[in-house]
Order: structure tokens, then sequence, then C-alpha cells
């Protein structure tokens, strides 16, 4: 600690909170819409909107609609957004192989909005969830999540992203050794410029039910995701994995989900000082909303708040699904 402050009446604590311009002054913190990463759900068809029911405000978006949302992004000065697609049930098979199909829902998404809206970067989830007839982010053989096979299925899509123009791929599948592994294939094939977004702490958190509900998940889950994300009451574990993805090729790591572990936003920003992010999750996004929508809280007031105390904690940045709301208040 610095020097103790004077004791009362020399120093009054209260005296730089007088008036908004003092505050401002003495503000430590603050929140833009460039601190913002803006998670969308994109479904097949024409000029829909397909509202989740969970997520009170957020819809599944066709491709159409989705360029058009990444150019209202990047309009309110967002700089990128994260795609997650709906697949539909025939296409989830045990193989898992539409994922790295080079005309998937999402490589097709990708190259719609390269082309439209240049300026906002594109990041991509890199898991086999969606297009897995199990639910589960790895192959399942004989019961079992396998990890190394299902790397090399990782491999597989990350490429494909890269090659329809991602410029951020996000693994969020907590296999072990995939962050060197697709580093070490995007170098090869030339995509030297692709950044590495690690979901480095992923928690086996039940915070991620809405989004289970928005890319249609939560029905195929066979069993959860306990051998494979991090148990919650783990903290020392985070730093662990933080510093081997980095080690692996990783340019920015990510903690989530976000309100319930800024304790370990936190222990990794001041560990590592590396670009930190974090992933205010769907159910961090339904309790809020929730709230709002029964007048119980003031939904604006505590997006902010909520938002704010992720920079406090020590992230560059969040993913957030308040990302364009957010954005429009701020711009005031
Ligand atoms: C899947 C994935 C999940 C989320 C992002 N990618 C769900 C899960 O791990 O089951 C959750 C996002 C959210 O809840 O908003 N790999």
């Amino acid at each position: 600690m610095p020097n103790p402050p004077a004791p009362y009446p020399a120093s009054r604590p209260r005296r730089p909170r007088k008036t908004a311009a003092r505050r401002a002054m003495v503000r430590e913190n603050t929140l833009c819409a460039g601190d913002f990463i803006w998670p969308v759900f994109v479904q097949e068809g024409d000029d829909t909107a397909t509202p989740i029911a969970s997520m009170p405000g957020v819809a599944r978006l066709t491709i159409d609609r989705l360029v058009e949302a990444a150019r209202e992004a990047a309009g309110l000065g967002i700089p990128a957004i994260c795609l997650f697609p709906y697949i539909e049930q025939d296409l989830k098979t045990e193989d898992c192989a539409d994922a790295w199909s080079a005309d998937n829902l999402v490589n097709r998404a990708i190259r719609a909005i390269k082309a439209a809206v240049p300026q906002i970067e594109i990041m991509t989830d890199v898991a086999l969830d969606p297009y897995n007839i199990n639910g589960h982010d790895g192959f399942v053989v004989d019961g079992q999540i396998v990890n190394d096979e299902t790397v090399e299925a990782l491999v597989k899509m990350a490429l494909a992203q890269a090659e329809a123009g991602a410029d951020i791929i996000g693994p969020s599948d907590m296999m072990d050794g995939r962050i060197g592994a697709i580093r070490t294939a995007l170098e090869a094939a030339g995509h030297r410029d692709v950044m590495i977004m690690s979901y480095a702490a992923k928690y086996a958190s039940a915070f991620y039910g809405p989004f289970r509900d928005a890319v249609g998940a939560s029905g195929a889950l066979r069993g959860d995701k306990n051998t494979y994300q991090m148990d919650p009451a783990n903290s020392d574990e985070a730093l662990r994995l933080v510093a081997r993805d980095l080690a692996e090729g990783a340019d920015m790591v990510m903690v989530k989900p976000g309100m319930a572990y800024l304790d370990i936003c936190r222990r990794v920003k001041d560990e590592f000082a590396a670009p930190t992010f974090a992933y205010q999750v769907s159910g961090e996004y339904a309790m809020l909303t929730g709230a709002a929508e029964r007048g119980w809280l003031d939904g604006d007031k505590v997006m902010l708040e909520s938002l704010m105390a992720f920079k406090r904690a020590g992230c560059d940045g969040i993913l957030t699904y308040f990302a364009p709301a957010a954005a429009r208040l701020l711009a005031g």
C-alpha cells in the first residue's frame, strides 16, 4: 500500500466526489465501444430474426440480417463481432464434418461480412458442439471426450475459418494442446496475421444455459462438460492454463464466465500483463435483462455498471451481448 491518507479532517475523501467534474477528474477506469466484442448468432434463411426466449432482445439472424447488424456495430465503434452458428439438426453428426466445410454457415457468414463491412474484425468459435450430435465440444468415443483426435478436427475447423477470412480464431473447446496445434497450422498455411483468442480459463458453468438454447445444443447435450471445462472451485489452475496458452501462441486470453470470475480476471492480468478479455455470458445477460424486464433493476444502469466492473478487474475488453446497446448509451 502507498502511504495511508492523512486522518480526518486533513483528508476528506468526499471532497473529490463533490461534483461531476471532480468525479470525472479522479475516475480510474473508462468504458467505451472499443472495449466490446459482440457475440452474434447466425442461422440459415433469408431476412429473418428469430428471438431467443431466454435472452430478451437477442435474436438469431440470417446472413443478410447479420451483415446489416455488423454494419451497425462498426458504425457504433465496436471493433469486433464473434459468430456462433445455429446448425440444423440434420447437419449434426458424430464426425462433425460440417465444422470444417468451406461452405458451412459460419464460413459463408464470414465471407459476406468481409465483403460488405471490411472494417470490423471477425472472431470465430472453435469447438465441435454446434455440429456434434452429442452436443459436446469434442468427439465422443465410448462415452469419453477424446482429446487428440478432437484437436486434429479443431485445426481443420480453424483453417477453414481463416481461409474464409476470419481475423480472430477463438478456441472455446478446452482440449489440451489445441492452441499450439492451431498456431502451427496457421503459420504453415501462411495465415501469419490471424490472431488467436484463447478461451484459456473456461469454467464448467451453469451460466451458459441460454446460449445452449440459442445454438440449439441444450437438447442434444448428453452429460456435462466437467472433464474438459474447469472446476469453478479452482483459481491457480487458471494461471497455469493461461501460461500454457500464451506459450503455445495465443495473442489474447479469455476468462469465462465473467461476473462470477472477476477475481480470475484480476489474477490473470496481474500475473501476465497480456491482453485479457472476459466473456459476460448468456446467463449473465439473462439475469440482468430478466430482472430489468420485471422492473426489479434499472437495465441501463446495471448494464454499464457490470461492464465497468470488468475494466476495473483489469480486462482489456469484454465479450458481451450488450455491446450495441451499451455503445449506443455511451455515445450519449
Ligand atoms: C461452446 C461455447 C459455449 C459458449 C461459447 N462457446 C457454451 C458451452 O461451453 O457449453 C457460451 C457462451 C454463453 O453462454 O454466452 N464451445
